[in-house]
Formats: C-alpha cells, structure tokens, sequence
C-alpha cells in the first residue's frame, strides 16, 4: 500500500498525527487513516454534541468538526432533522460518526489484523467500516446497523470510496449469524445487553469490545492477552456492551445523546 502526501486532504493529515503523537497509530494504520477521509462520510445537516444538546455546524466550521477530535452529529430524532437541519424534535443525537481517538483506541485494543473477519455493529456513517476494509480485506468485513436509512448512506458512502463490505440492516444484539464466526466483533453502539448468541458468534480465539478500550469477550481457547487485557478461557460477559461516541471526560457523565437503548455516552 502506498500513500502519496500530497493526495492526503490537511485536515485529515493533521488528525492522524495527532493521533499517531498520542501512540494510538500503528504505521499500518495511520496508513489506512491518511487514505481515508472522515468528511466523505459525514453527511450535510451534521450538528456539534454539546453536553445536553447539539448545535447544528455549517460554513468553515463544519470541516473543522469534522477534523477535531470530535464526535459528528450525524443524525437527530431518529431521522426527523427537518430540511433544514432543525426539525421539530427534541434535537437528540440518535446516530454519529464517534470520536477518531475514541475508535483508534478501539481498534488498537482489539487488535484487528489483515484477514481478520470482522463484525461491527453500528454501521453509521460507513467511515469505521471503510477503515476496516483498508485493513482486513473488504470480504472479511460485516456490519450491521438498525436503521435502514443510515445503512443506505453508509453502503453509498463506502460504494464511492470503491469498497463494499457486507451490510445488514438488522438489530446488532443478535449479531449476524449467517457470516459467523467472527474473529473480531466491534460494538459502536449501545446494546442492553450481550445475549449469548452474539458471544457464540465469536472465533475460538476471537475478541469483542468497545469504545472504552477494555475487552470485553474473548472467545473460548484465547491465547494470551496483552497485559492488562481482562482474560478467561471462555467468553466473559459484561452486563452490558456499552456504547460512546465519545468517551466522557474522567467524572464526568458524558454528552446528551442517546439512541436504541443507549448508554451514558453515547
Ligand atoms: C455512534 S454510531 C456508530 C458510528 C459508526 N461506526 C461510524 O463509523 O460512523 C452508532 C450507530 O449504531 C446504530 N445502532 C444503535 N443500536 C443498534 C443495534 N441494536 N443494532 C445495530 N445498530 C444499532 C445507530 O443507529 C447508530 O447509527
């Protein structure tokens, strides 16, 4: 893979190096990032998560969310937003492209690699998908997201960046059993819970997790972690996976929005 720096949009450059200056970057990722714009993703109304509300963002301060290290706002009111970007709703965030460090961190826990199969679960915007594509091969990446529309976009914002992963619309607490098992399950969304189905889903050997770097499922025969990685010779159910678009400041609740079950952060 070969990445030409002049073809990198600035915006996107100056993300990824603060990202790989912060350690969250392997060389093959940061590739993959630099290859991968988050504005082709990100669609138009796009709003700011303020802490109990979001604000819609237009003009040159759009892209400048857009490569912060922020969430985007992608979706109010479960697709009410009005013409405008301001529908008649309660104006709660209910889809988003999550935080670039937040996802980094992600991936680096997991440990996602070349060939790995790969479900995530919250398809969104497309963009985590896109990356993963760029890292295990497009045929080894399933995902899922409950709502038909965003899922639509998404296909279309990957079908542009010439990539076509599997797509479902479907809900991600019953993962997608058809394409199991996985070696890799990636939540990006709230779920109540962890139902058993989704932790059978998982490769002997595989992972689960989400955004707050902590692993939560490891498959039956797992290898050894990484220190201070939570280990169990069979899947270790959480309560709940728990889902952020952006991870809350040390005590602090975490941003408004919230959507399908979700939890605080998300
Ligand atoms: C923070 S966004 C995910 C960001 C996304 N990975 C990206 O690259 O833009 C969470 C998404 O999960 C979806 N979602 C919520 N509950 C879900 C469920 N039970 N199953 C599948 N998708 C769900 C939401 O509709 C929302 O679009």
């Amino acid at each position: 893979m070969t990445t030409h720096p002049s073809s990198v949009h600035p915006g996107q450059a100056a993300l990824v190096r603060e990202l790989a200056k912060g350690g969250l970057l392997s060389a093959e990722w940061r590739e993959i990032w630099e290859q991968t714009p988050r504005h082709r993703f990100i669609p138009n109304p796009a709003w700011r998560q303020l802490r109990r509300s979001c604000e819609l963002v237009t003009g040159p301060e759009r892209m400048d969310l857009i490569y912060s290290d922020e969430p985007v706002v992608t979706q109010l009111d479960n697709g009410d937003n009005g013409d405008n970007g301001e529908g008649g709703g309660p104006g709660i965030a209910t889809s988003s492209n999550s935080m670039p460090s937040m996802v980094a961190r992600q991936l680096r826990a997991l440990d996602v690699r070349p060939g790995h199969r790969v479900l995530e679960i919250g398809t969104a915007t497309g963009y985590v998908s896109a990356l993963l594509c760029r890292r295990v091969g497009e045929e080894n990446v399933f995902s899922v997201e409950i709502d038909g529309v965003l899922a639509a976009q998404a296909r279309a914002n990957l079908a542009a960046e010439g990539l076509h992963p599997t797509t479902a619309v479907a809900d991600g607490e019953l993962g997608l059993p058809a394409h199991a098992p996985y070696d890799r399950i990636l939540s990006t969304c709230a779920l109540r819970r962890v139902p058993p189905s989704l932790a059978g889903q998982l490769a002997p050997g595989g992972r689960a997790g989400h955004p707050d770097d902590r692993c939560l499922l490891r498959g039956r025969h797992s290898p050894p972690g990484p220190p201070g990685e939570r280990r169990s010779g069979g899947p270790v159910l959480p309560r709940r996976l728990v889902h952020a678009h952006a991870l809350p400041p040390a005590g602090d609740a975490g941003p408004a929005g919230h959507h399908h079950g979700a939890a605080p952060g998300d």
